[in-house]
């Protein structure tokens, strides 16, 4: 475990400044959020950036899932602003539907995992490819061996992800026959297979034995400082998770607290 130093002044801390390297961020500003009469999320501050792992933690109920919705777009905050910064080009949430920021490079792992039940494991990895040329019936016709090549590329990339992901030898199952922790497993590999760049992921762990947890912790601690991605993590499992973050928040009474870990 890494030895933590503790700044309690929710909120503030968070703002720190952008370094040079970083290609990507995504940065929550004041954020509030009541439903009804039950003030969910008060001013909250929050930035995770490239090669980061940040986990957000609260208990159940605190918000994490409502805070995952507003920095991926399918909420609208009563107020407060987020900004998504890929390639070092800035782009305000708030004006964006989810489908335009996924094609920008922002990912959401669902808590419930979503998959088509009724496709392949592999199936549902390719279908988060990003930008197929084989959606234009032109680009099918006029350039079927380019096709064909992203194709391979594609199916090549999903295989390594399901391999990495423990689940390679379930490829040709359907969505329908996996237990809850291989569906989930899939769907991290089908969340990587976008190739975005901030991963945003409620309750991976959840639903997997102390092992393959401790497994996924440690891809995903390698996919983070190989790839540079920036991961903000909601779970439940301190245990497994803590060790490989960056920064923590929690979420208590509508407020943030955010904790740096050192040595990372
Ligand atoms: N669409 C909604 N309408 C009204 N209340 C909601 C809505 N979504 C969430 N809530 C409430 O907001 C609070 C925060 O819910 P949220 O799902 O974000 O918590 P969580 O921290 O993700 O909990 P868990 O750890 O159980 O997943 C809860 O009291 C919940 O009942
Ligand atoms: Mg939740």
């Amino acid at each position: 475990m890494p030895v933590e130093a503790i700044n309690q002044s929710a909120n503030s801390s968070a703002k720190t400044t952008e370094a040079a390297s970083c290609v990507a961020s995504l940065c929550a500003d004041g954020v509030s959020l009541a439903f009804g009469g039950q003030q969910v999320l008060k001013n909250i501050d929050l930035e995770v950036r490239s090669g980061q792992i940040a986990h957000l933690r609260g208990g159940n109920g605190s918000g994490k899932t409502t805070l995952l919705n507003i920095l991926s777009g399918f909420l609208k905050p009563d107020s407060g602003q987020i900004k998504l910064v890929i390639d070092n080009q800035p782009i305000d949430v708030l004006s964006h539907a989810p489908a335009t920021l996924a094609r920008l490079g922002l990912a959401r792992l669902w808590q419930d995992t979503r998959l088509f039940a009724s496709m392949t494991v592999l199936e549902n990895v390719l279908a988060a490819s990003p930008r197929p040329l084989g959606i234009s019936p032109v680009m099918s016709l006029l350039a079927y061996s380019r096709v064909q090549k992203q194709e391979r590329e594609f199916k090549h990339q999903a295989m390594t992800l399901l391999d990495m992901l423990g689940m390679a030898d379930r490829a040709e199952s359907t969505g329908e026959r996996l237990s809850g922790g291989q569906a989930k497993r899939v769907a991290i590999a089908r969340m990587l297979q976008t190739g975005a760049e901030i991963l945003l992921l409620d309750e991976p762990l959840a639903g997997l034995d102390k092992e393959s947890a401790v497994r996924l912790v440690e891809d995903l601690n390698l996919l983070a400082d190989d790839t540079r991605k920036a991961m903000l993590i909601v779970e439940h499992n301190h245990d497994a998770i803590s060790p490989v973050c960056d920064i923590s928040y929690t979420l208590e009474n509508g407020f943030l607290r955010y904790e740096e870990h050192e040595g990372q």
